[in-house]
């Protein structure tokens, strides 16, 4: 994602003043706790440390995070395959929502107790306490649960401007893989709320989730013949949309889609295989459009998208799964994660 949405974490707190107290900043008692990996593997990288708590330089926010985001790009970054993490040790946790604790010279607009939330593109969320750039900071009205507003950014935000970019409106048909993921679950309710028919892809131990998020039809894609089960689903009509996030233009996803159909790609799971021949004559015979996606060139979008997404949350439009797990089980949640044995979102408590 993108450099615009930097923000100072923890760890470029904790690696900047790794040998001398950063100019400015005056150690306080107060004990901050955060997740570090060690080093890019699995899930036995993450460790809980603690180190003291920074005041906040000039235009920064010390915030107490309330509830950290677990997203699949933490799994990615962890594992060293997201280049906005290259090197290791670092700290993971791309969104928080919490508290400001005390507010740098220069910040405006921001005061100590205001409940904000931000995304960290540089990591560091899992922690008890991160500073942010006041610039880079969501305000948020009191009352609102941390981890409710945790699900509406990557992945509410990414869901919202992928049916926005692609288009979808009442009658299409939307193929939405992961259905019953962080992401996959708010895709799910929002195409649903723009009248489309929705066909959801998951493991079939979750058929019972993405049906009761409103999806008309549910398909194993882990089956060799998922593509025939979608076709017989949708009939003629074929798929106007399909929102992947596995990223393999070699499965029969081309042969589903319509005419003007829309394939976008959000993610890479089983990246690698190259496209087909056949799928690109039947991209330029049907004018199908096959493209990628990336939150972090939007940014312009979240406000707007934010603002609708809190509307859908307040009026029950969207429902959110929520689990929480302490901070400290990081590495359990990460092997969880891993293991597909997660649905909706997945928050961190610390
Ligand atoms: N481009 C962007 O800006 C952007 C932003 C946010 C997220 N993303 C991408 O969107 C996707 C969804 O993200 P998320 O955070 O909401 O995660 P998520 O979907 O909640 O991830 C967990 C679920 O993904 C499914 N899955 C499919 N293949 C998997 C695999 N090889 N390993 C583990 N799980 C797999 C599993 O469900 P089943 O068992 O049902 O398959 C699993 O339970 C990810 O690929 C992420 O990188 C992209």
């Amino acid at each position: 994602m993108h450099r615009n949405m930097y923000v100072c974490t923890l760890h470029t707190y904790i690696h900047e003043s790794s040998n001398s107290v950063l100019p400015g900043l005056k150690q306080e008692k107060t004990n901050v706790k955060y997740i570090q990996a060690t080093k890019f593997g699995g899930p036995e990288v993450l460790t809980l440390l603690e180190t003291q708590t920074p005041t906040p330089g000039d235009g920064m926010l010390l915030v107490e995070v309330k509830a950290a985001g677990v997203n699949y790009l933490d799994l990615a970054a962890r594992s060293g395959f997201y280049p906005q993490i290259p090197a290791a040790p670092f700290s993971p946790g791309f969104e928080i929502v919490g508290v400001v604790k005390s507010v740098g010279n220069g910040v405006e607009g921001f005061k100590e107790g205001d409940s904000v939330a931000a995304i960290t593109m540089e990591g560091g969320g899992y922690a008890t306490h991160i500073v942010i750039p006041a610039a880079a900071t969501i305000p948020l009205p009191p009352g609102l649960d941390p981890a409710n507003v945790a699900a509406l950014l990557v992945q509410g935000l990414t869901a919202y401007m992928l049916l926005e970019e692609t288009k979808v409106k009442a009658g299409d048909a939307v193929l939405i893989s992961a259905a019953a993921g962080g992401l996959g679950s708010i895709a799910v309710q929002l195409a649903k709320a723009k009248g489309a028919t929705v066909i959801g892809l998951a493991s079939k131990s979750k058929f019972g989730t993405v049906k009761q998020l409103g999806a008309d039809f549910v398909v194993d894609y882990n089956d060799a013949q998922w593509a025939a089960s979608v076709r017989e689903a949708v009939g003629s009509q074929g798929v106007q949309v399909y929102l992947d996030s596995i990223g393999d233009p070699s499965t029969e996803a081309f042969s589903l889609l319509s005419t003007f159909g829309h394939w976008i790609v959000f993610g890479a799971r089983s990246a690698g295989k190259p496209l087909p021949p056949e799928a690109i004559g039947r991209m330029i015979e049907e004018n199908i459009t096959l493209r990628g996606y990336n939150l972090g060139a939007s940014l312009q979008h979240i406000p707007r998208a934010l603002g609708d997404l809190f509307k859908f949350f307040a009026d029950g439009t969207l429902k959110i799964e929520i689990t929480n797990y302490p901070l400290a089980d990081a590495a359990k949640v990460h092997t969880l994660f891993g293991e597909r044995k997660t649905t909706g979102k997945v928050v961190l408590i610390p």
